[in-house]
């Protein structure tokens, strides 16, 4: 089938098996491997991008499911401020050192991407409530807490000033 997506902004053409993945799609035929494959299967989140504003697993979503998507990766979320400066959620991982290997960390951090956009004001359960989807092999579960609260404190201090 032909499919057309718009990722990261930039819209694609791709001749593609229906069955295929998204993840697939995103890193072996546009080359964008910072969406991580952890299970293939939808148990870990670490494919996890935003799709058509929704935080969603890049490995059970269908080519045959997704014409017309618009999509945000890893890649595509800096520049969307000036100067290309790292998003205030990535700031925050680095600052409350919640990469450890780093496999599970740009799952996270779209899924807080998708889900601070939508609800700024999100409680900390509610937070703790979007990430219980996302497994973390080195288990630094309180450090990605403790992050995700302070990229929701950056977010607003930047959208206020
Ligand atoms: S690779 Fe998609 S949820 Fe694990
Ligand atoms: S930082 Fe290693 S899997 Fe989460």
């Amino acid at each position: 089938m032909e499919l057309t997506i718009t990722v990261n902004n930039r819209e694609y053409t791709l001749e593609v098996d229906p069955k295929e993945s998204l993840l697939f799609i995103l890193r072996e035929r546009l080359g964008l491997t910072g969406t991580k494959n952890g299970c293939s299967q939808g148990h870990c989140g670490a494919c996890t991008i935003v799709l058509n504003g929704k935080a969603v697993k890049a490995c059970l979503k269908k080519a045959k499911k997704i014409n017309r998507a618009n999509i945000l990766t890893i890649e595509g979320i800096s520049p969307e401020f000036p100067n290309k400066e790292l998003h205030p959620i990535q700031e925050a991982f680095i600052q409350a050192t919640a990469v450890q290997c780093g496999f599970c960390t740009s799952g996270l951090i779209m899924e807080l991407f998708a889900l601070l956009r939508e609800n700024p004001s999100i409680t900390e359960q509610g937070i703790k409530e979007a990430l219980e989807g996302h497994l973390c092999r080195c288990t630094g579960y309180q450090p990605i807490f403790d992050a995700s609260l302070l990229a929701q404190k950056m977010m607003r201090s930047k959208n206020s000033g």
